[in-house]
């Protein structure tokens, strides 16, 4: 091993983690950075990685490109895992892989390393990421090797090596955020029964403190992608952090869940995901507008199979490839308002319209004005019925 680009966060695992990957492998350390959720300080970044002895630190804003690459075609997908985590954290580790790589090979690298637990379902997104974009590079995970068995232990290190650490005082939980969606775990969160502390929730506000009156908000989308937030233009990367405070002040998007690890077990995470939780409801609600019933419902059956592939750290493969193609094949059909009530923690569509919309009320009316033609309606169901005529008869 001669050069590794390591996953940085500037926390304490991973600041520790440059020194101790000098140390244990003699190799070079570049660091990486990546802003997806939260814009950190540069200065304090880069001061960090080279107290912890990294000889060089890339930071980058990849906020746009992970909206347009993987939350827009996550929407499309309709992806939830097991019906509900809007998959944040999962769809920021193979970009995370992507760039690792990209620098890698710049930096003419032979290692890739990251901070994930051996444990998770991360390390094998990034992982899996890594080798399928780039064979040849050797990956460390120092959390899985090393000898450390107490945040303390990790903190003697830092001070016997003059790494700086931050001063703030550690989190009970672990947490990782992205403008999709904050992840929760840990701590008392391990016993299912206990009801989550107020102190867990970052984004969202508890019912408690929510606004009393109801607030409208009307969700442009044009080609499946939100545009405009009432009537506003705005670049998506700003309508999700809007939404995430709107939504937030509403309560709105909390997840508590007990889901199935990849590696084999059930975990408990919570999730805040306000943003997520209004796009996803928007847009599934402007695609029923606008979309036959056969193919609205086939494309709930592929929304499950994506999410899978997702969360189970298959980003790089082809059949996501292909159904991200599938999904794609309406989008520009998904085009329209939809309006959505924010209130009491609850997100509600109130009312919906596009230009392509398929409802047509000359035929849902029960006024006067109706042209259904209801005298269809008997032999439609004669030859309906045929294939089951007098199956149960006693
Ligand atoms: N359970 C979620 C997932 O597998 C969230 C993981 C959060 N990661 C973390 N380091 N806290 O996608």
């Amino acid at each position: 091993m001669k050069k590794v680009v390591l996953a940085y966060s500037g926390g304490l695992d991973t600041s520790c983690a440059v020194r101790w990957i000098r140390d244990t492998y003699g190799a070079e350390v570049v660091c990486f950075s990546a802003f997806i959720g939260e814009v950190a300080d540069r200065k304090l970044l880069a001061k960090k990685a080279r107290s912890a002895g990294a000889s060089k630190i890339y930071i980058e804003d990849l906020k746009a490109e992970f909206a347009r690459d993987f939350i827009v075609p996550a929407l499309w997908a309709h992806a939830k895992y097991e019906g509900k985590y809007p998959l944040a954290t999962s769809l920021g580790r193979p970009l995370i892989a992507k760039h690792l790589v990209r620098i890698a090979e710049k930096e003419k690298a032979d290692c890739v390393a990251h901070g994930c637990t051996g444990k998770g379902n991360d390390q094998v997104r990034i992982e899996v990421g890594v080798k399928t974009l780039n064979p040849k590079l050797k990956v460390i995970a120092p959390l899985r090797e090393w000898s450390f068995n107490s945040r303390e232990e990790e903190i003697d290190y830092a001070k016997q090596h003059a790494i700086l650490i931050s001063a703030t005082k550690k989190s009970p939980y672990s947490i990782d955020k992205n403008i999709w969606g904050i992840a929760i775990e840990a701590g008392v969160l391990e016993d299912p029964w206990k009801e989550p502390p107020e102190d867990a929730y970052l984004m969202t506000r508890p019912l408690a403190r929510v606004p009393k009156k109801p607030l409208y908000v009307n969700i442009g989308f044009k080609g499946g992608i939100p545009v405009s937030l009432n009537g506003k233009p705005m670049v998506l990367v700003a309508l999700i952090e809007r939404l995430n405070q709107l939504g937030g002040q509403y309560g709105v998007g909390r997840i508590d869940q007990i889901e199935n690890r990849l590696v084999g077990i059930k975990s408990r995470e919570l999730y805040e995901a306000p943003a997520a939780t209004i796009l996803h409801l928007a847009h599934e609600e402007l695609e029923s507008l606008v979309t036959d019933r056969e193919f609205f419902h086939y494309r709930r059956v592929l929304s499950e199979k994506y999410s899978e592939l997702v969360y189970y750290g298959l980003w790089f493969t082809p059949l996501r490839e292909a159904l991200d193609q599938f999904f794609a094949t309406h989008q520009k059909r998904v085009t329209g308002v939809i309006r959505v009530r924010l209130e009491q923690g609850n997100a509600i569509v109130v009312g919906r319209k596009s230009p392509y919309s398929l409802y047509s009320e000359k035929l849902a009316t029960y006024s006067a004005k109706d042209e259904f033609d209801r005298t269809a309606a008997e032999g439609f169901m004669k030859i309906w019925g045929l294939p089951y005529e007098g199956r149960l008869k006693k």
